[in-house]
C-alpha cells in the first residue's frame, strides 16, 4: 500500500511576489521548471477569480511548457470551467473561494453544493481532466465526492497544520479515517494546505495518501535555502515518513 508519495509544488506565491511590482519577475513558469528539476512530480497553480497571483497567461504557459502534470486549482464557476476546458490541465482541483479570504479557508462543501457541482464535474471528466475535490476530512463530503464521481479528493490539512503538536491527534485521526474511507471506495487521496517540513511527517505517513500539494512553505523557504534545496528537503522528509 505504501506506494511512492507524489509531491505537487504550488507556485502561486512566486506570482504573488511578481505582482507586488507589477512586472514579469520573478516568473512562476521558471520556478515551475526548476521545481521539476528538483523532483516535483507535478505543478499546482490556483487561478483565483481576482487574479491576485496566477494569471490566465501563466496558466496558458504552464499548460504548454510543463514536462510534468499540471493541477489547476479552480473555483466552481462557469468562467473557470471554460478556462479549464480550453487548457485541459491533467487535473483540476475544485476549491471553495471567497474574495475576502487570504487563502483557501475550509474545504469545499461538496455535499451542500451537490447540484451545482454535478454538471461541472461531468464536463471536466468528459474532457479527460482528472477532477479532485478539496474537502474537509469528513464522511459526508467523501460520500458526496463518491456520488459526484470525482476520482480524487484532496483532504484539507489546514486545521491540522494550525494546531500545536500536542493538540493534533484528533484532527490526525479525522484525516487518517477519511483517507481510509475514500481509498476503500476507490477514490485517490491527496492532501495539502499549510504543510511544512516540521508537520509533514504524520500526513505523509498516512498510507492511502498518494500526493501532497505544498506551496507557501516551499516558496518561503526558497528565500533562505533556494527553491531546489527547499524541495529536496521536503522530498526527503516525505520519503522518510513513508
Ligand atoms: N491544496 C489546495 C487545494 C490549496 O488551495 C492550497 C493553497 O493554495 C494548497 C494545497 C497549498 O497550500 P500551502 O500554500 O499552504 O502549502
Amino acid at each position: 500500500m505504501n506506494e511512492r508519495l507524489r509531491l505537487g509544488v504550488n507556485i502561486d506565491h512566486v506570482a504573488t511576489i511578481r505582482n507586488a511590482r507589477g512586472g514579469d519577475y520573478p516568473d512562476p513558469v521558471r520556478a515551475a521548471l526548476l521545481a521539476c528539476q528538483a523532483g516535483a512530480d507535478g505543478i499546482t497553480a490556483h487561478l483565483r477569480e481576482d487574479r491576485r497571483h496566477i494569471t490566465d497567461f501563466d496558466i496558458a504557459r504552464l499548460a504548454a511548457e510543463l514536462p510534468v502534470p499540471l493541477n489547476l486549482e479552480m473555483a466552481a464557476t462557469n468562467e473557470m470551467l471554460g478556462i479549464a476546458l480550453r487548457h485541459r490541465p491533467n487535473a483540476a482541483c475544485i476549491v471553495p473561494e471567497r474574495r475576502e479570504e487570504r487563502t483557501t479557508e475550509g474545504g469545499l462543501d461538496a455535499a451542500g453544493q451537490f447540484a451545482h457541482l454535478q454538471p461541472l464535474v461531468e464536463q471536466l471528466r468528459s474532457a479527460n481532466v482528472r477532477v479532485s475535490l478539496f474537502i474537509e476530512p469528513d464522511e459526508r463530503q467523501i460520500d458526496a465526492a463518491l456520488r459526484l464521481g470525482a476520482p480524487v479528493v484532496e483532504l484539507h490539512t489546514g486545521r491540522f497544520a494550525h494546531l500545536s503538536e500536542g493538540e493534533r491527534s484528533q484532527e490526525l485521526k479525522r484525516l487518517t479515517d477519511a483517507a481510509a474511507l475514500a481509498a476503500k471506495n476507490g477514490i485517490e487521496v491527496h492532501a495539502g494546505h499549510g504543510l511544512t517540513t516540521d508537520n509533514v511527517t504524520p500526513i505523509a505517513a498516512i498510507p492511502q495518501v498518494r500526493e501532497l500539494n505544498i506551496g507557501h512553505y516551499l516558496i518561503g523557504e526558497a528565500i533562505f535555502v533556494g527553491l531546489e534545496a527547499a524541495i529536496r528537503q521536503m522530498r526527503a522528509a516525505m520519503d522518510h515518513a513513508r
